[in-house]
């Protein structure tokens, strides 16, 4: 029997799903129950009502969102080293620090940042609608972290002052687009649309003809009319572009545009998961309890505008 076989058989064994993230490897997302975004993911395993097990194919403040969510499934990372650096730059002792500073000011939080950080927001937003959740919220002042790029982007689109914790907080692999690439490309490919993820730089979504996170930029494929398109972001997700519009030309606009921590995830760790059950993703219940909360403001605010 061959790897995805095995897979199969133990998921079915073990009453257990596959979520992958967007930029997994294209060999994963063939085999996955299904393949989103940070939120979207977490939103599955929710209404997963059979599943027992989630392995959770991603990294790691992803796989602990799906943790406080589903507090009654067990969720496994498959390679404990898939951490997110831009995670890892902002820490609940600087939100403590930025919330003296300005008690009054609510603190907004991307998804992309520990439990233990998340616990001290008020709010969780993701790049595909932390510009809902920034308006809804009444206040003109907001502190945002980590990333500062998606805070320019919010500060922009909604014209609140958007505080940046920390000052300088990034998406290491989003950061290698530059616009000098874009523009070649653009000149090589005059039909071709540019999409562009939030935590890229100002520089290039100011190039872009669309900004929008991963999922958004799948719909906008879909519906666009045109047949061609340069992609800033991570590039597993032209594995699904390419597989939902086969018609449609994807360029990524920069080659070596690959984050390392989703790519630590392989089918051999998927199946030994599966086996060994391993690695658990839990959070402490007081971390998660405050974390489940801000999680779920945001869910309120997005449904809320259907
Ligand atoms: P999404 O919210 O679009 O899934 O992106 C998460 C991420 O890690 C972007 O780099
Ligand atoms: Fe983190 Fe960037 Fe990798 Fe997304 S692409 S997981 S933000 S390092």
């Amino acid at each position: 029997m061959d790897l995805v076989d095995n897979i199969v058989k133990l998921k079915k064994e073990k009453k257990a799903i596959l979520l992958a993230h967007n930029y997994q490897r294209p060999e994963i997302q063939d085999i996955a129950d299904y393949v989103g975004d940070s939120i979207e993911l977490s939103r599955k395993a929710m209404s997963e009502k059979e599943a027992e097990i989630i392995v959770f194919s991603a990294v790691d403040f992803m796989a602990e969102t799906a943790a406080i969510l589903n507090p009654h499934k067990k969720v496994l990372l498959p390679s404990l080293g898939a951490r997110c650096p831009m995670a890892q730059m902002l820490t609940a002792d600087e939100i403590k620090k930025w919330k003296t500073l300005y008690p009054l000011v609510p603190v907004v939080l991307y998804v992309n940042t520990l439990a233990s950080a998340k616990a001290y927001c008020d709010i969780c937003c993701t790049s595909a609608n932390a510009v809902e959740i920034i308006e809804a919220l009444d206040a003109e002042t907001v502190l945002f972290g980590p990333d500062h790029n998606l805070a320019e982007y919010v500060q922009e689109k909604t014209g609140k002052t958007i505080l940046p914790i920390p000052e300088w907080g990034f998406c290491p692999t989003h950061l290698l687009f530059q616009p000098e690439d874009a523009d070649m490309l653009k000149m090589q490919h005059p039909d071709a649309v540019l999409m562009v993820h939030p935590e890229c730089t100002a520089e290039m979504r100011r190039l872009a003809d669309f900004v929008g996170s991963t999922s958004q930029m799948c719909r906008f494929a879909r519906e666009s009319s045109s047949e061609k398109f340069i992609v800033a972001t991570e590039e597993g997700l032209l594995h699904r572009l390419r597989k939902e519009n086969p018609g449609k030309q994807f360029i990524l606009a920069y080659e070596e545009a690959v984050c390392p921590n989703m790519k630590l995830n392989t089918l051999e760790r998927i199946y030994l998961a599966l086996k060994e059950e391993k690695y658990v993703i839990s959070v402490p219940e007081d971390v998660a309890r405050h974390t489940r909360k801000a999680l779920e403001k945001m869910f309120e605010v997005i449904n809320r505008k259907g």
